[in-house]
């Protein structure tokens, strides 16, 4: 069995990490009991790029007891918890490569070390699997039958080769289930970028002004999140509906030039490429503190920054200082990746259970259906997201109402008004 990790020694750690997370995940736990009694996934290799933390690893064992050979790699440099890496090789033979702090050449031959492994189904996380098969592994492509997306960033990807027909096989787009985003995304990023900012800085949010730009699902719960711990939230939009529900949700909303003024914290959780730019540094105050939780390191403009700063340091683990030539320091955290993995330890297990339980049933189904689907992104079924919602409650020992046969008859007529 190959495999890349940091340190096999540090299995010890992992494992015990990897239980406690479990503790949390009580839909996975019931899917991983189903899959070891009727191996839904016998004989097919999956090769997964996703975040390895402790949920991802209870993940991949999941996959494994379901009969996949699993071959896990890292879907960011920074993102990897190396005791769970550890782990995953030592106490379940799992294939492994991965480790904290990676350069981009060892990150792309971790890559191609998975795609080795002759997947019949990926597991993406931004979808560099499939582009990476796309373009310089064509030699994989005929093995695949289909594969599964994380993140709103892949799915952008994957949706624009689709629309492009360069999309090879069908994906199914696990962050658009309802059973995904509505939590992962919103209450997921929310508690642990600000985890992961805290954790960096060890600064109090509470009377600060905090600057959320984007406010799709992760931005949302950022800026609940914030505010709960008492900033001053300001947000920044290009959309104008989210820019509208910012405000009806009590925030401040203008252009980050304007907000660049204002902020102690800056977080981006767009999506998108140069969100804040070389020319809003310099308008920051003095200490400013910005980050980035959206999916590529893409978000700030950090060459420009250099280009602006005379010097930088690393003043405190995660924490570069950049002094501009006015003398005004700026402070980037994390290298600008996914704060809330970087400096923290990703979203807290109870919501990753929602999203990996999505993620295990999708690859059951693309086994099943693979041969009938064509080559484009495809919704979670609505069956597997209501099944996942359902199961989730069942854990909470939370019960909801059932329509009556009146209410039900009634929700399908049109005949009867006041
Ligand atoms: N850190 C994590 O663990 C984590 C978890 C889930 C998703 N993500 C990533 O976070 C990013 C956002 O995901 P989402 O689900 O919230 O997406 P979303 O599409 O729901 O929201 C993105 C929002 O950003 C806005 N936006 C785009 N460009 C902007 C700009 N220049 N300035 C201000 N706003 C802008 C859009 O109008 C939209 O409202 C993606 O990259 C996604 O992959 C990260």
């Amino acid at each position: 069995m190959q495999h890349d990790v940091k340190d096999l020694a540090l299995a010890k750690e992992g494992k015990l990490r990897s239980e406690w997370a479990f503790q949390e995940m009580p839909v996975l736990s019931q899917i991983q009991n189903r899959f070891k009694k009727q191996k839904p996934l016998k004989g097919i290799t999956i090769a997964a790029c996703l975040h390895v933390t402790t949920e991802t690893g209870n993940l991949a064992i999941t996959l494994k007891e379901g009969g996949a050979n699993v071959a896990l790699c890292a879907s960011n440099p920074l993102s990897t918890q190396d005791d769970v890496a550890a782990h995953l090789v030592k106490n379940h033979k799992i294939s492994v490569f991965a480790i904290k702090g990676e350069n981009t050449k060892v990150y792309y031959n971790h890559i191609n070390s998975a795609l080795d492994q002759k997947p019949q189904i990926t597991m993406d996380d931004g979808a560099d699997l499939v582009s990476t098969i796309h373009t310089t592994r064509k030699d994989v492509l005929g093995g695949v039958i289909g594969g599964t997306e994380e993140t709103t960033t892949g799915v952008i990807r994957l949706k624009s080769m689709s629309n492009n027909n360069i999309l090879k096989y069908p994906i199914v787009a696990v962050n658009d289930a309802n059973t995904k985003h509505f939590f992962d995304n919103r209450y997921g990023t929310g508690q642990s970028t600000l985890d992961g900012i805290i954790r960096a800085t060890n600064r109090l949010i509470s009377g600060s002004t905090f600057v959320v730009c984007g406010y799709g699902w992760c931005g949302k719960g950022l800026a609940m999140r914030a505010r709960g711990l008492g900033a001053n939230v300001i947000v920044t939009e290009i959309d104008q509906l989210a820019g509208l529900e910012a405000v009806m949700d009590g925030f401040r909303v203008m252009p980050i030039a304007d907000a660049a003024k204002l902020g102690d914290f800056f977080c981006t959780v767009t999506g998108n490429i140069n969100v804040i730019r070389r020319e809003h540094f310099p308008k920051m105050k003095d200490g400013a503190i910005v980050a980035n939780s959206g999916h590529f390191n893409v978000e700030l403009d950090l060459d420009g920054l250099k280009k602006i700063s005379k010097s930088t340091r690393d003043i405190r683990e995660y924490v570069k200082e950049y002094t501009l030539k006015s003398g005004k320091r700026i402070n980037v955290l994390g290298e600008g990746r996914l704060i809330n993995l970087a400096a923290a330890e990703g979203h807290p297990s109870s919501v990753m259970d929602m999203s990996f339980a999505n993620q295990a049933l999708c690859a059951e189904y693309m086994v099943k259906n693979a041969k009938k689907l064509e080559n484009i992104v495809y919704n979670v079924p609505e069956k597997v997201d209501s099944s996942v919602a359902n199961l989730k409650l069942k854990a909470l020992n939370v019960k909801i109402d059932k329509l009556t046969p009146e209410q039900d008859k009634y929700l399908n007529s049109w005949d009867m008004g006041t």
